[in-house]
């Protein structure tokens, strides 16, 4: 509960959203299986100014259960709807490089790396 407080109060701060995908489960009916949530971000290292102030999906997840089915696209343009509502030419996503299926998710649905962190332990 504390996590989606922290959540909440988070993206309310930055004009965010919070969706929520609901998949259709015979006997129960709509159970809610994904959630993405977006907000405003300003980010110095873009080099075209007006791309500085921009939307960012922070958080996408659809239940083991639910995925292959398109949810995770959906909650992708929901976020996305969301960032033109709100002015927002961009919407830009931070995913781990040894995560192929939410990177086929984002390639899929038109991203394209920007900016790339390398890392090395010393
Ligand atoms: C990433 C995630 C949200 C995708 O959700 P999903 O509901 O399965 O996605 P969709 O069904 O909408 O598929 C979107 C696209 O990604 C592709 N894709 C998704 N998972 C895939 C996989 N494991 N292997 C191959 N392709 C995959 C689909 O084929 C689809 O491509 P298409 O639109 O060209 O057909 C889901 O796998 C997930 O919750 N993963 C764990 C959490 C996570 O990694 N979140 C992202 C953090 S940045």
């Amino acid at each position: 509960m504390d996590h989606w407080r922290e959540q909440q109060r988070r993206h309310a701060e930055k004009h965010g959203i919070f969706l929520i995908a609901e998949d259709f489960v015979p006997g129960v009916g709509a159970c809610p299986v994904g959630w993405a949530f977006a907000h405003d971000e300003t980010a110095e290292l873009f080099v075209i100014e007006a791309e500085r102030h921009h939307g960012t999906l922070a958080e996408l997840y659809v239940v083991p259960s639910a995925r292959g089915k398109g949810l995770g696209r959906a909650l992708i343009e929901g976020c996305e709807a969301w960032a033109r509502g709100r002015g927002h030419k961009l919407l830009t996503v931070g995913v781990l490089a040894k995560n192929p299926s939410a990177i086929r998710a984002y390639e899929g649905a038109g991203y394209a790396p920007y900016w790339v962190t390398l890392r090395r332990y010393l």
